[in-house]
């Protein structure tokens, strides 16, 4: 039986005889799966110690405050969104606030604003970062704004300790998606540490995953224990500060957005060995780049996407921008990638005024206005980084696939 089940938990180890270059690789090892099934075995299915051992190392590592396991990084959002308008918040936002949001974004990292009945305004990114800059955020504060939503695309971000200083200046709350930048730092202090509140996911294909899950993490502890009786149904049960006088007490309103066990105990797993899967994914993204630049065929027709200024990034992914000279090639070519086994996608999910789903609600936007996110949307995509090592046989094949864009 033991046999048998570590059988089962191996990595199936085939290598395709055809060309393959998906978005995300297998990033769970043996022991990630180990752990999970260790808690299968417990029986011990719904949240207990594992997440609360979880979320102490995490917290610990990065430096935070106070840090929550939740279902998602989607969940995670929700709950900030939600505690910052709670009627237990002190300094509370009222209905119809606004709040500042990239309009290169996740639509995640926006719905939560609007459910939470916020008004979101979506402005500019930076060409170079894809997030807000303090230049962008700026040009579009007014005296209506009382949030900003910063999202750290990809590993990277901008001037987030000046964007925090003028958050702080200004009152206005600090809401950090580092849904996509788990592990990278600004001056030696972790992405996620910024914000008032930040969230980070752990979906597969991000810097760790846990099948799903993430954190929602605050810095103060009135914050911490609104998150908490949030997450699980505005429930006092596991809520020091509020000694239980009866059970089943119901203090306030809430969501069920508790992790699974099982999540928690592969999520910290995954976890420690973040700065190795770092490591590689770092060296396979320099390898590419390297391999693309050296070739006879470069001819400039790609602009790569470089830490910004006091970055040490944690890669999530190989984004590129066309040259502009080739923006009509864009549909061509990646229907060419995906042909030839290349999985591409949008970066987040391109400029998001241009979703359908934006016209079911009524967002403050002015599309002339976001010329950087329309070229995001218009020359980006972005191709996978796996976690382990690139061959230098697969970095041949892509760079020449990559290049035959001049050709096409
Ligand atoms: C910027 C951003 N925010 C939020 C999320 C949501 O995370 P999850 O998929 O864990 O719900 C994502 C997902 O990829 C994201 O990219």
């Amino acid at each position: 039986m033991k046999n048998k089940i570590l059988k089962l938990l191996e990595k199936k180890n085939i290598e395709n005889k055809i060309f393959n270059y998906p978005l995300h690789d297998d990033a769970l090892s043996k022991e990630d799966l180990a752990e999970g099934f260790k808690v299968l075995v417990s029986r011990q299915l719904t949240m207990s110690k594992k997440t609360k051992e979880f979320e102490d190392y995490f917290r610990k590592k990065l430096k935070l405050k106070y840090c929550l396991m939740v279902n998602s990084g989607s969940s995670a959002n929700l709950l900030s969104l939600f505690a910052l308008t709670n009627p237990k918040k002190k300094n509370r936002l009222k209905i119809g606030d606004e709040c500042l949001v990239p309009s290169v974004c996740w639509s995640t990292s926006l719905w939560p604003v609007i459910q939470a009945g916020l008004k979101p305004k979506l402005i500019d990114v930076d060409l170079n970062s894809f997030s807000l800059s303090l230049e962008i955020i700026k040009k579009n504060f007014t005296k209506k704004t009382k949030a900003i939503i910063l999202i750290n695309v990809l590993g990277n971000t901008s001037d987030i300790d000046e964007i925090r200083r003028f958050a702080t200046k200004k009152k206005v709350y600090l809401i950090e998606d580092n849904c996509e930048s788990l592990g990278s730092k600004y001056r030696n202090k972790y992405l996620g540490s910024f914000g008032d509140f930040s969230s980070f996911s752990f979906y597969y294909s991000h810097q760790i995953t846990s099948g799903e899950g993430g954190m929602v993490a605050c810095k103060n502890k009135s914050d911490y224990l609104l998150l908490k009786t949030l997450r699980a149904h505005g429930w006092d049960r596991d809520i020091s500060k509020h000694k239980q006088t009866k059970n089943f007490n119901f203090i306030n309103s809430g969501f069920n957005l508790r992790p699974l066990e099982i999540s928690a105990a592969i999520g910290l797993s995954q976890f420690k060995r973040l700065k190795k899967m770092m490591a590689v994914r770092a060296f396979n993204r320099d390898m590419l780049i390297n391999s693309i630049k050296k070739s006879v065929n470069w001819n400039n027709q790609f602009n790569f996407f470089y830490p910004f200024k006091n970055v040490k990034p944690s890669w999530f992914g190989f984004p590129i921008l066309l040259n502009p000279k080739l923006i009509k090639k864009k549909e061509k070519f990646m229907s060419f990638l995906n042909k030839n086994n290349v999985e591409t996608r949008p970066i987040i999910s391109g400029n998001f005024v241009n979703q359908p789903a934006i016209k079911l609600y009524n967002i403050n936007f002015n599309k002339k206005k976001l010329i950087n996110a329309n070229q995001i949307d218009k020359r980006g995509f972005f191709i996978g980084l796996p976690t382990i090592k690139l061959s230098n046989k697969k970095i041949k094949i892509l760079t020449e696939l990559l290049l035959r864009i001049s050709h096409i």
